[in-house]
C-alpha cells in the first residue's frame, strides 16, 4: 500500500464504527432532550396515562388567569425537570401533579421540560391589587425585613425577580394565587425542596406577607413597564 493509500484506510477504519451511533444513541441514558417529543406529550399526553400538560398549563405554557395552574412557560429546563423529579419522589407532594409526574419516564420529563423551557410566551393581563399591599411586597422583595429576619427575595429570584437560572425560578408575573399557595406549602411541609432557603424564608412570613410579596411579583413586570413609560425610557 502506499502512504496516501495506507491513511485512506485508516480512516475508513476509524469512520466505519460511526454508522454504528444513531443506535448506540438509541440505548444510551444520556441523550439529548428534544422539545419536540416535548411538544407531543403538551398537546396528547403519553401511552402510560399522563393527560396533555396543555390541559392545565396550555400549550403556551402561560397557564390560565385563575392561578390556580403555574405559569410554566420560560423556566429553566434544569428547574422543571427538578420540580418534575421531586413530585415523582415525593419532595413535593401535588394531588395533580404527583401522579402525574410518575406516569412520566426520565426521558419524558427532559423533553418536556425543554419544551415549555423554550416557550417565550406572552403574559395576560391580570386585575393589579391596592397600590399599599403592592409596596409591602415590593419592600419584602427588594430589601427583606429586618422584623421577620429574612433577605430581599430578589437576592436569590434576581432583579425584578426574573429568576436566576438555572436553579432559581422567576417570579416576575407568576400569579399571586400560585405563588401564595407554594409558601404556604413550604409552611405546611407539603414542598420540602430548598429547606435551609425557601423553608426558612416562608415559615418566617405571615399570611399578610405572604398575599402583598405574591400580588406584587404577579404585577412586577407590568409596574415595570409603566415605569419605563412614565420616564420616557
Ligand atoms: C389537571 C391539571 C394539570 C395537568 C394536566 C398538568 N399539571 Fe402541572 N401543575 C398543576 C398544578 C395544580 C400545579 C401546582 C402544584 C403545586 O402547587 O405543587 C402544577 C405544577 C407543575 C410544575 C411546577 C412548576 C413550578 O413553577 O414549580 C411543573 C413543572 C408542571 N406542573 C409540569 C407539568 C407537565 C410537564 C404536565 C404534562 C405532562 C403537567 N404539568 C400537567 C396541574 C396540572
Ligand atoms: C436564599 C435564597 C432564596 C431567597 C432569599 C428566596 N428564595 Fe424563593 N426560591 C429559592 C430557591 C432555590 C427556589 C427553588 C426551590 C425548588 O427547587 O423547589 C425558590 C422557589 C420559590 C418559589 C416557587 C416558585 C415556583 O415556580 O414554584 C416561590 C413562590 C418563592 N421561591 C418565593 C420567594 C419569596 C416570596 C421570597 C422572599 C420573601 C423568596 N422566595 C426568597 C431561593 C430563595
Amino acid at each position: 500500500m502506499t502512504p496516501a493509500r495506507r491513511l485512506f484506510a485508516a480512516a475508513a477504519a476509524l469512520l466505519a464504527p460511526l454508522s454504528t451511533i444513531p443506535l448506540v444513541q438509541a440505548q444510551n441514558p444520556v441523550h439529548q432532550p428534544d422539545p419536540r417529543r416535548g411538544a407531543v406529550i403538551a398537546a396528547q399526553g403519553t401511552a402510560p396515562g399522563a393527560p396533555p400538560c396543555a390541559q392545565c398549563h396550555a400549550f403556551n405554557g402561560a397557564s390560565d388567569s385563575s392561578g390556580a395552574f403555574p405559569r410554566i412557560a420560560g423556566q429553566s429546563a434544569y428547574y422543571l425537570t427538578k420540580q418534575l423529579h421531586d413530585f415523582a419522589s415525593g419532595v413535593r407532594a401535588n394531588a395533580f401533579m404527583s401522579p402525574i409526574a410518575k406516569s412520566l419516564s426520565s426521558d419524558d420529563i427532559d423533553n418536556v421540560a425543554a419544551y415549555y423551557a423554550g416557550l417565550d410566551s406572552p403574559f395576560l393581563p391580570l386585575k393589579t391589587a391596592a397600590p399599599e399591599i403592592t409596596k409591602r411586597g415590593e419592600e419584602l422583595a427588594t430589601v427583606g425585613s429586618a422584623e421577620r429576619r429574612v433577605q430581599g427575595c430578589n437576592n436569590c429570584h434576581g432583579p425584578g425577580g426574573i429568576g436566576e437560572p438555572p436553579a432559581i425560578p422567576y417570579l416576575a408575573g407568576q400569579y399571586a394565587t400560585y405563588i401564595a399557595f407554594e409558601l404556604k406549602m413550604w409552611q405546611q411541609g407539603f414542598r420540602k425542596s430548598s429547606a435551609d432557603s425557601m423553608g426558612y424564608v416562608a415559615k418566617q412570613l405571615d399570611p399578610a406577607d405572604i398575599a402583598a410579596v405574591a400580588a406584587y411579583y404577579q404585577q412586577v413586570r407590568s409596574l415595570g413597564e409603566q415605569a419605563a413609560k412614565a420616564t420616557g425610557g
